[in-house]
């Protein structure tokens, strides 16, 4: 098992000024980075951008490419790099992202990688930090995956883009669980600063591998 990280901090020391450095140095090419990413209503997306700035703020090299598209032709072996983020959804990650992973894991293992899960328990009102866990132990035993970092942060409740089936089967979940019935907004419980955490541990570790 994993260790817990949630809200994604590492015990790593975060370096304050690195990006000076790495842009300094125009002789040596700065890590291929592959941010993937599996999202239906587009919070896991708004993370990865955010993994993405701030690692290119400091001088890294980020293609970020939507894992439900890339199935045939993806090839993290032309990455130094690789850092992969998807939502749960009824309990799960995509099974495709499953499938993907299992196939890469030899050319993951050889690289620096990270994953980060994005869910409803991992924050919001009523956080369920052990189910948010279990999601992230479950994606690494079925993908046979061990990345050097893991995280899980909130998503968002987002009832505007939500179909109305979809939205009566949220309200549900919510009334159950405890979370916001009021669908005239949406919720976002994302921790920012945690996210830029995260991208930072992730920097520090490819300056080290
Ligand atoms: C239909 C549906 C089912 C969900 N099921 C779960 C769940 O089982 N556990 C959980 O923690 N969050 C669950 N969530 C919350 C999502 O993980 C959260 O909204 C996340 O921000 C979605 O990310 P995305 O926009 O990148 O897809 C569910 C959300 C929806 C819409």
């Amino acid at each position: 098992m994993l260790p817990h990280h949630f809200g994604c901090v590492e015990n790593d020391q975060i370096a304050t000024d690195t990006s000076r450095n790495a842009v300094a140095d125009t002789t040596t090419p700065m890590p291929r980075i592959l941010l993937l990413y599996a999202t239906t209503e587009g919070q896991t997306a708004l993370i990865a951008e955010r993994i993405a700035h701030t690692l290119r703020e400091k001088g890294h090299n980020v293609e970020m490419l939507p894992a439900d598209t890339t199935l045939p032709d993806l090839n993290p072996a032309a990455y130094d790099g690789v850092m992969v983020g998807a939502s749960i959804h009824y309990g799960h990650h995509p099974a495709y992202l499953h499938k993907l992973i299992s196939r890469h894991r030899e050319v993951l293992a050889a690289r620096p990688c990270a994953f980060f899960s994005v869910s409803l328990s991992a924050g919001g009102p009523r956080p369920k930090l052990a189910a948010a866990q279990r999601y992230l132990d479950k994606f690494m035993r079925k993908t046979g995956w061990q990345p050097q970092l893991a995280a899980s942060f909130a998503g968002a409740l987002k009832y505007s883009v939500y179909g109305p089936i979809k939205r009566r089967v949220m309200i549900v979940f919510m009334t159950l669980g405890g979370g916001e019935t009021n669908t005239s907004r949406d919720y976002e419980y994302t921790d920012w600063a945690a996210v830029e955490r995260f991208a930072h541990s992730y920097a520090q570790r490819l300056a080290r591998a």
